[in-house]
């Protein structure tokens, strides 16, 4: 039985912008109740603005543990229940894995994938416990990457944070099965958002893009189906299914591949042994 939007209530971390703004409002023209979840808070009040102040904004930086406890009760306070938990907030970093320091990767960590587990340990104890609603207690749904399939010079921890995502979705599918909890992890590649621009100002290094992407109203098209028809994995380009997981069936044939780009990369962001980060540390 396919699940009513109208009435539903969808948490979304990260809906200021891209995906999980896309995704908001698509949502709320289909009559669901939003959580509004990031830390530009302005953003999510005009946002919750244009869409009649139906909705409920929370401030949260989800690499807080105590800010997606707040986010899950703030939800519960208002709507009494969550029937899916989108974990969208996220960021990458163009830089290679020898020049991330620890720091960095650990922040990177902590919003990607600890800003998911903690949502999700947060708002699972209400999903068990509230009444079916067509046919589903709940969804937890995690915005990971095609990079989780298959790791990409230049967003190695990035891909890294996807990964851990993608393999706490697989566990989590089966465990929670019996409880009547979906759990679905959405694949995207290459999309028009401000993830570029965040992803250059923290690595410093500039990345020309392919010419294949897609649009985030596509994605949120993709998602809200899969929110409808709750499904394991959601590859909003189709053919990166099976492009990415032949890197799991010839991984050395995707290197060839991967070097021609890293070739690119290296000719427009110029270095000499001497000015490397790594060498003078
Ligand atoms: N764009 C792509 O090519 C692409 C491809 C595959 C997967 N994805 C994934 O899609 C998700 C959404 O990214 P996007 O492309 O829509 O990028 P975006 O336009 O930069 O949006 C990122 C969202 O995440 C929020 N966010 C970041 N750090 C946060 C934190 N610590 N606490 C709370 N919110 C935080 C941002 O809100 P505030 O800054 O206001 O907090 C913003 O709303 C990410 O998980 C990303 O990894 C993106």
């Amino acid at each position: 039985m396919p699940r009513k939007l109208n009435d539903m209530v969808v948490v979304i971390t990260g809906a200021s912008a891209g995906i999980g703004k896309a995704l908001a409002e698509r949502l709320s023209a289909r009559g669901a109740k939003l959580v509004l979840a990031a830390r530009r808070v302005e953003r999510l009040a005009e946002l919750n603005r244009q869409m009649s102040n139906r909705h409920l904004v929370v401030r949260a930086d989800v690499a807080r543990r105590e800010d997606c406890q707040a986010v899950v009760d703030r939800a519960l306070e208002r709507f009494g229940r969550i029937d899916t938990l989108v974990c969208n907030a996220g960021y990458g970093s163009y830089r290679t894995v020898a020049e991330t320091s620890p720091e960095e990767m650990r922040r990177l960590f902590a919003t990607n994938v600890f800003g998911s587990t903690d949502c999700i340990y947060a708002a699972l104890p209400a999903m068990l416990r509230q009444e079916p609603r067509d046919g589903f207690c709940g969804q937890v749904m995690l915005v990971s990457s095609c990079v989780a399939r298959r790791a990409i010079p230049y967003l190695g921890a990035y891909s890294a944070t996807k990964a851990a995502q993608l393999s706490l979705a697989e566990s989590m599918r089966v465990e929670l099965k019996p409880q009547r909890i979906a759990v679905t992890c959405v694949m995207p590649i290459q999309t028009k958002t401000e993830f570029g621009q965040v992803a250059e100002i923290e690595g410093g290094l500039k990345i020309a893009h392919g010419p294949v992407g897609q649009t985030v109203q596509h994605v949120a098209r993709r998602m809200t189906d899969a929110i409808v028809k709750p499904r394991a994995e959601v590859w909003p380009f189709r053919p990166a299914r099976w492009a990415f997981g032949l890197g799991t069936l010839a991984p050395r044939l995707i290197d060839y591949l991967m070097n021609d780009y890293r070739r690119q990369v290296e000719m427009v962001n110029p270095r000499t042994t001497d000015s490397s980060p790594v060498a003078n540390r």
